[in-house]
C-alpha cells in the first residue's frame, strides 16, 4: 500500500501525517502531528508571518519526525511526500516545501506540490470515502466559498465572499471584544451564555439572487454596537457573540441554499447529494448545526469532518497527494515548482473584487 507524507506549514499549524489505504482500500490516517503556534501568537492578536516562518524552520524536522515515529516508519520507508504548496503565507510555504523537496530528492521519492484548499475540499473522502460529484462549503480563515467538487483537480468555485472570510469576521469581531487569540472558538464559547436575540445584527445579502456571501457590513455594526456601550460588561459580550453568531449563521444558510437548489438542478440523477462542511468554521456547532438540518431539509445527506480534522492539518495534504498519486495527476516538475501564497482552486473562475485578498490563512 501507498504511504504518503503530508507536510502542512501555510499559516499557523506545523503539521505532518501519514496517510495510506488499509487491505481493504480504506482510507487510513497512520499519523497526525499538530503543532500548533498559537502561543507565539496569543500577545500579537493574530498571527504574524515572520514569526510564523520561523517557528515552521524551528518545528518541522521534528513534527516530521514525530510522525514517522507514530507511523512505526523510516523516512525510506515513504512512498511519496506531499506538502502544502499555496495559498497561505510566503515564508511558511517556502519551509516546507523546500524541506519536502530535500526529503524527496535524498529519498528519490516523488514530490506532490498540494493546493491547502484541495486538502479541504477532499478531507471527506479521507473520513467518509464521499462519492464525487459532492456540494462543498468551505468556510476558513482566508476564504469563504462554494464548490462544485466534480473529481479530483476538478472544482468549480459557485460563490464567493466579496469581502471578508467567515473565519475572519469571527477573527475580528473576537479583537474587537478584547477576546483571545483565535477569535473563532472564543465566540463561540463567549455565544454560549449569551442572548442571540438581543442584537439584530444585519444578515448580508440574505434573499438576493446572487450566490456570494458577505461579511464585512457585519463587522461594522459589531463594532458600533460594542462603541455604543462600552464599557461592555461579561454578559454584554456574551450577547453581542451569540447576536453576531446567529447572524453570520442566517446569511450562510440562505447563502447556501441558493447553490443546493442549484446542485439539484443540475445534479437530478443523485437521488440523495452530500453537502460537505470543511474548514476551521466548519467547527462551530452552531453552524454546523443550522447546516445540518437545511441540508436535511432539501434532501442533502451533511458530511462534516471529526473537530480535529477541520482546522488545518497535515492528514489532508497527505491525503490529497495520494489522491493526485491514484489519479496520475501529480504535478509533472515538482522540483521546479514555486510556492503560490495566491492560488485560486477553480482557475477558471473569475475573480471577484477583493475576494480572498484578505485574511493571513487559506
Ligand atoms: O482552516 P483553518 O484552520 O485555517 C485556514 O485555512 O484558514 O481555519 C481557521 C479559521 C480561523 O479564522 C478561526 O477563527 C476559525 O477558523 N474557527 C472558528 C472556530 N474554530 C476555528 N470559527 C468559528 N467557530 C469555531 N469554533
Ligand atoms: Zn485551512
Amino acid at each position: 500500500m501507498t504511504r504518503v507524507l503530508g507536510i502542512e506549514t501555510s499559516c499557523d499549524e506545523t503539521a505532518a501525517s501519514v496517510v495510506t489505504r488499509d487491505a481493504s482500500g480504506k482510507p487510513q490516517i497512520i499519523s497526525n502531528i499538530v503543532l500548533s503556534q498559537i502561543e507565539e501568537h496569543v500577545a500579537f492578536g493574530g498571527v504574524v508571518p515572520e514569526i510564523a516562518a520561523r517557528a515552521h524552520v524551528t518545528a518541522l524536522d521534528g513534527v516530521i519526525k514525530a510522525a514517522l515515529e507514530e507511523a512505526s516508519m523510516k523516512p525510506a520507508d515513504v512512498d511519496a511526500i506531499a506538502a502544502t504548496a499555496g495559498p497561505g503565507l510566503i515564508g511558511g510555504l517556502i519551509v516546507g516545501l523546500t524541506t519536502a523537496k530535500a526529503f524527496a530528492a535524498a529519498l528519490g521519492k516523488p514530490l506532490i506540490p498540494i493546493n491547502h484548499l484541495e486538502g479541504h475540499a477532499l478531507t471527506p473522502r479521507l473520513t467518509d470515502q464521499v462519492a464525487f460529484p459532492y456540494l462543498l462549503l468551505l468556510v476558513s480563515g482566508g476564504h469563504s466559498q462554494i464548490v462544485e467538487v466534480r473529481g479530483v483537480g476538478d472544482y468549480r468555485r459557485w460563490a464567493t465572499t466579496i469581502d471578508d472570510a467567515l473565519g475572519e469576521a469571527f477573527d475580528k469581531t473576537a479583537k474587537l471584544l478584547s477576546l483571545p487569540y483565535p477569535g473563532g472558538p472564543n465566540v463561540e464559547k463567549a455565544a454560549k451564555t449569551g442572548d442571540p436575540k438581543r442584537f439584530s445584527f444585519p444578515r448580508p445579502l440574505k434573499g438576493e439572487a446572487r450566490p456570494d456571501f458577505s461579511f464585512s457590513g457585519l463587522k461594522t455594526a459589531v463594532r458600533r454596537t460594542a462603541t455604543e456601550l462600552a464599557p461592555l460588561s461579561r454578559q454584554d459580550v456574551s450577547d453581542i457573540c451569540a447576536s453576531f453568531q446567529a447572524a453570520v449563521t442566517e446569511s450562510l444558510i440562505d447563502r447556501v441554499a441558493r447553490s443546493l437548489t442549484r446542485f439539484r438542478e443540475e445534479h437530478p440523477d443523485l437521488p440523495a447529494p452530500t453537502l460537505v462542511v470543511a474548514g476551521g468554521v466548519a467547527a462551530n456547532l452552531t453552524i454546523r448545526a443550522a447546516l445540518e438540518n437545511s441540508a436535511h431539509e432539501a434532501g442533502f445527506e451533511l458530511v462534516a469532518p471529526p473537530l480535529q480534522l477541520c482546522g488545518d492539518n497535515a492528514a489532508m495534504i497527505a491525503w490529497a497527494g495520494l489522491e493526485r498519486l491514484e489519479a496520475g495527476l501529480a504535478e509533472e516538475a515538482p522540483m521546479s515548482f514555486r510556492p503560490r501564497p495566491r492560488w485560486p482552486l477553480d482557475e477558471t473562475s473569475t475573480p471577484v473584487f477583493g475576494a480572498g485578498k484578505r485574511g493571513a490563512k487559506a
